[in-house]
C-alpha cells in the first residue's frame, strides 16, 4: 500500500461522499487493470540518487505557454466537481491560483464559467469535450474567451464513455439509481446538508447556460453517452484551431504516431493520458507510455502528463520520463471532497516538500534538470 496524503485524503473523502460519489471518481473502467498499472508502473521507476551537489538553491519554478507556474503541475479538468464540495469548482480554482498553479474547468462542471473565473485572480484553463450540439461547442468557446482563458485543453479520448462497472453498483447510474442516491445521501448528512442542500444548482453549469434551461442530471452516465460524438476526428479540431488563439493542447494521447499527428496538426501540447485508467482498460500506464513519446515529440510541442501521480515523487519521476508539466486528477479530488479548498492547498505544499527532497537527493536545482540521467536505468 502507498502511503502518502493522497491516500489520506482517499480515506477521508470515501467516509464524507455518498457511495455513487466516491465510486464515480475513484472507479475506472473494466476490471481497472489499466487504472492499477498507472499507480503501480510509476512506483516502480527508481530514482538516482546523488549526494554532496550543494543543493541550498533549488527552483521549481517554470514557465508553460508565457504563464509562469509555481509548481509543474496543473489541476485536470474533473467533471461534476462542484458535487464533491460546496461549489467546488470556484474551491478548487481558488486554491490552485493560491498556490501558483492553473486550474482546468471541465466542461461538464456543475460551476459554470461565468461563476469561476471572476472568483480568481488568475486565468484558468478550460477543457472542452465534442458534442453533437456544435452550437454548445461554439458558444462555451466565445464565452471561454470573453472571461479570459488562456489555454484550451481538447479532450479527444472520449468518444464514447468506458465502460465503469462500478457506477452500475454504487447507484450513479443502473436500476434504482435516484432512489439509491437520496438513501446513501441521507447516510451522509454533513455532505448533504454543506453540498446537496447549501451547494445548489446542482447540474452542469456551462450547458444550462447555454441552453437557458438546468440539464437533468438524473442519468449522468446516460447524458454523456448521448451527447459525447463518436464521429469525432482531427478535421473536427480544425475549425477550433482556427476559433481559437490562444495555446492549444490536445489530451488524451497515449500513442506516439497520435503524438506526431498533433504536432503535424500544430497542437501546442499534449496530455500524455489514459484518462486515468477511465476508458480503455488494458492500455499502457502513461508511466509506460511517455518515454517512447517523449522520443518522438519532445521540443516539437509541450509534452503533459496524468494517470496515477499521487505525490510530489511522482511529479519527479514524470519529468525525468520526458514530460514538461503534470496534470493532477483524483488526488486533488480527495483533498477537496475531505477538506474543500484548503485541503487542495494543503496537499499543493506536501507536493512541493516532496518535489525539494527527490530533486535535493536527485542533484536537479531545476525542473530542466531532471531527465533519464535522474533515474536509474532499468533492463
Ligand atoms: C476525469 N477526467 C476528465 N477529463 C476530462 O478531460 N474531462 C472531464 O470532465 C473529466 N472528468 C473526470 C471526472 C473524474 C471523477 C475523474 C477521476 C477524472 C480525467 C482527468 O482529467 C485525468 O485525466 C485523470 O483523472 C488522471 O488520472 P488520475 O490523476 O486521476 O489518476
Ligand atoms: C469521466 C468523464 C466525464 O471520466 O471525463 O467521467
Amino acid at each position: 500500500m502507498i502511503i502518502s496524503a493522497s491516500t489520506d485524503y482517499r480515506a477521508a473523502a470515501k467516509s464524507k461522499l455518498p457511495p455513487f460519489l466516491f465510486h464515480y471518481i475513484d472507479g475506472g473502467s473494466y476490471n481497472e487493470h489499466t487504472l492499477d498499472r498507472n499507480t503501480d508502473d510509476l512506483s516502480s521507476i527508481a530514482l538516482r540518487q546523488r549526494v554532496l551537489n550543494n543543493m541550498s538553491e533549488l527552483s521549481l519554478e517554470s514557465e508553460l505557454f508565457g504563464e509562469k507556474l509555481a509548481l509543474p503541475i496543473a489541476l485536470a479538468p474533473v467533471g461534476l466537481t462542484g458535487m464533491y464540495a460546496r461549489r467546488g469548482e470556484v474551491q478548487a480554482a481558488q486554491a490552485a491560483a493560491n498556490k501558483g498553479i492553473p486550474f482546468t474547468m471541465s466542461t461538464v462542471s456543475v460551476c459554470p464559467i461565468e461563476e469561476v473565473a471572476p472568483a480568481i485572480d488568475r486565468p484558468m484553463w478550460f477543457q472542452l469535450y465534442v458534442l453533437k450540439d456544435r452550437g454548445f461547442m461554439k458558444n462555451v468557446l466565445e464565452r471561454a474567451k470573453a472571461a479570459g482563458v488562456t489555454t484550451l485543453v481538447f479532450t479527444v479520448d472520449m468518444p464514447v464513455p468506458g465502460a465503469r462497472y462500478r457506477d452500475m453498483h454504487s447507484g450513479m447510474s443502473g436500476p434504482n439509481a435516484a432512489f439509491r442516491r437520496i438513501f446513501q445521501s441521507m447516510r451522509h448528512p454533513s455532505w448533504a446538508l454543506d453540498v446537496g442542500l447549501l451547494g445548489k444548482p446542482h447540474d452542469l453549469g456551462n450547458i444550462s447556460t447555454y441552453r437557458g434551461s438546468p440539464t437533468k442530471l438524473e442519468d449522468y452516465i446516460g447524458w454523456l453517452g448521448e451527447n459525447f460524438d463518436p464521429s469525432i476526428s482531427w478535421k473536427d479540431l480544425e475549425w477550433i484551431r482556427d476559433f481559437w488563439d490562444g495555446p492549444m493542447i490536445i489530451k488524451g494521447i497515449l500513442d506516439e504516431e497520435d503524438a506526431k499527428d498533433a504536432v503535424r496538426f500544430g497542437a501546442d501540447g499534449i496530455v500524455v493520458s489514459n484518462h486515468g485508467g477511465r476508458q480503455l482498460d488494458g492500455v499502457l500506464s502513461t508511466a509506460r507510455a511517455l518515454p517512447n513519446i517523449a522520443d518522438a515529440v519532445k521540443g516539437d510541442l509541450k509534452i503533459l502528463v496524468d494517470s496515477g501521480i499521487r505525490t510530489g515523487l511522482d511529479v519527479v519521476r514524470m519529468l525525468a520520463l520526458g514530460a514538461d508539466c503534470t496534470l493532477l486528477g483524483r488526488s486533488f479530488v480527495y483533498a477537496l471532497a475531505a477538506q474543500g479548498g484548503k485541503g487542495v492547498e494543503n496537499l499543493l505544499d506536501l507536493y512541493e516538500k516532496e518535489m525539494r527532497v527527490a530533486m535535493t537527493l536527485t542533484g536537479a536545482k531545476t525542473i530542466s534538470d531532471l531527465s533519464h540521467e535522474s533515474l536509474v536505468k532499468m533492463g
